[in-house]
């Protein structure tokens, strides 16, 4: 039957091989709660919650039209919040992830589609639940961020499942303008 709304996010997807290091690491911690399993690991750029399928095609073209410069992205941190949450998020921020995230969220509110208005916490969701959260705790993983996806998430019998209804390259070369601080 088919669905007539999507629970859509944008997000950089974990490479398959930094993601299975990650779960290495991960599970080597002994958390408890329920791990995200390595194919989902993701860090979201923005959350568009339940949308009309209708409108698939006018965001396939927004995204389309985005062009932001690729960049290395290394999470060291290991970050936690409510509900025994634990990610992995970034100690120094690379001015090209708030600068994607800044220009995805402006299209879509332009394109009328109401976003939270939370700053973006960068972070990739490792477990929910956790029975416990670490002391002592040294990620390091990174990994070059060349593209970026649109994902429907759908809950299966077999837990929750991400399907790729698009992904957009980031473009070689280009750079972000430079900062100019006001006179
Ligand atoms: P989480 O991992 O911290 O739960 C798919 O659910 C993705 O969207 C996850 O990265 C999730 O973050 C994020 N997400 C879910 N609900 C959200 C919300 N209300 N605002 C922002 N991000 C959300």
């Amino acid at each position: 039957m088919p669905t007539d709304t999507l629970r859509l996010f944008f997000a950089l997807p974990c490479p398959r091989d930094t993601a299975e290091a990650i779960c290495t690491w991960r599970d080597g911690l002994g958390l408890g709660g329920k791990p995200v399993a390595a194919e989902n690991l993701h860090l979201t750029l923005a959350f568009l919650g339940q949308q009309p399928s209708a409108r698939l095609e006018e965001l396939q073209l927004l995204a389309a039209a985005i062009e932001a410069p690729p960049f290395e992205l290394r999470l060291d941190r290991l970050g936690g919040g409510r509900q025994g949450l634990l990610w992995l998020e970034p100690s120094r921020m690379p001015d090209e992830l708030p600068a994607l995230a800044g220009e995805l969220q402006q299209r879509l509110l332009a394109s009328g589609i109401a976003l939270d208005t939370r700053p973006l916490r960068a972070h990739l969701t490792l477990v929910r639940h956790a029975g416990a959260r670490p002391r002592e705790a040294h990620p390091d993983f990174a990994w070059p961020v060349e593209r970026f996806v649109l994902y429907a998430s759908e809950n299966t019998p077999r837990g929750v499942r991400y399907l790729g209804l698009g992904n957009w390259p980031l473009v070689p070369g280009l750079r972000l303008p430079r900062f100019r601080p006001p006179h």
